[in-house]
């Protein structure tokens, strides 16, 4: 089966990744920043694996990126984020923007050695520069710097024929969006899914929503 490595698997989104992907039967590696203690996983049955990874330290990054030196990894997904930091704007630039581009650019041969070559990187609407969702406080300007950043990269990787794009997953009912987002986990991340199962190498270097619509940069 193939493999994926979800990036913030302990909560949200990223957790209902690893319960969906397991129940498809996929190899499935995910990071949590304390995975000796998490309990929404213990006891999950599949194919999982639990690496322990806080994105802001580079030491990790380049750790994780070791365990992978030759074992491919067909769908890379970064989802760790955070709205708030007790380190302020340098912090959330940290974590929302600097780390996926850092993450996704250690891993990228072993993306490109797997069958699929597909890399998801969660941006948000937020960090869209125009219409009506764009909102430029620190974290919209943390994806928004994201979104700029991946851009500049598309042409480099699609020298090795990967498939990336920035996805958006709708406003989902998690810590970070609340009760009164009106979609759950499992619509977003099933949505997402077939995004991703679905993506062309046409789609290489779009900003795609939880729907599969290209949204404005
Ligand atoms: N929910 C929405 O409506 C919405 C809308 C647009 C975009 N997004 C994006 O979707 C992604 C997931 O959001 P969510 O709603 O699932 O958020 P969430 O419930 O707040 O979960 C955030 C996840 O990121 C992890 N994380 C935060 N800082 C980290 C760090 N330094 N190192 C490693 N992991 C870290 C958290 O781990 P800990 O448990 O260890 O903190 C947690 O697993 C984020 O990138 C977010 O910006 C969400």
């Amino acid at each position: 089966m193939p493999t994926v490595l979800i990036i913030g698997a302990s909560r949200g989104i990223g957790l209902e990744f690893v319960r969906q992907y397991l129940i498809e039967g996929w190899e499935v590696h995910a990071t949590l920043r304390t995975p000796d203690s998490h309990l929404p996983l213990k006891g999950v049955s599949g194919n999982l694996h639990l690496h322990r990874l806080d994105v802001r330290y580079s030491d990790q990054i380049r750790n994780l990126a070791n365990t992978f030196l030759n074992h491919p990894i067909d769908v890379l997904i970064h989802n760790a984020g955070v709205s708030k930091s007790s380190g302020g704007a340098k912090e959330i630039m940290k974590i929302n923007s600097e780390a996926p581009i850092e993450l996704a650019t250690a891993l990228l041969d072993a993306v490109a050695q797997s069958a699929q070559k597909k890399i998801v990187l969660m941006t948000s609407q937020m960090g869209a520069r125009g219409g009506s969702t764009a909102k430029l406080d620190p974290y919209g300007e943390s994806k928004a710097q994201l979104n700029d950043h991946f851009r500049s990269l598309v042409s480099a990787w699609s020298e090795k024929k990967i498939r990336a794009i920035v996805m958006h997953p709708g406003w989902v009912r998690t810590d970070m969006g609340g009760p009164s987002a009106p979609l759950s986990v499992e619509e977003s991340v099933r949505g997402m899914m077939d995004v991703i199962r679905n993506l062309s190498l046409q789609q290489h270097g779009s900003f795609l929503t939880w729907r599969g619509d290209t949204h404005p940069w």
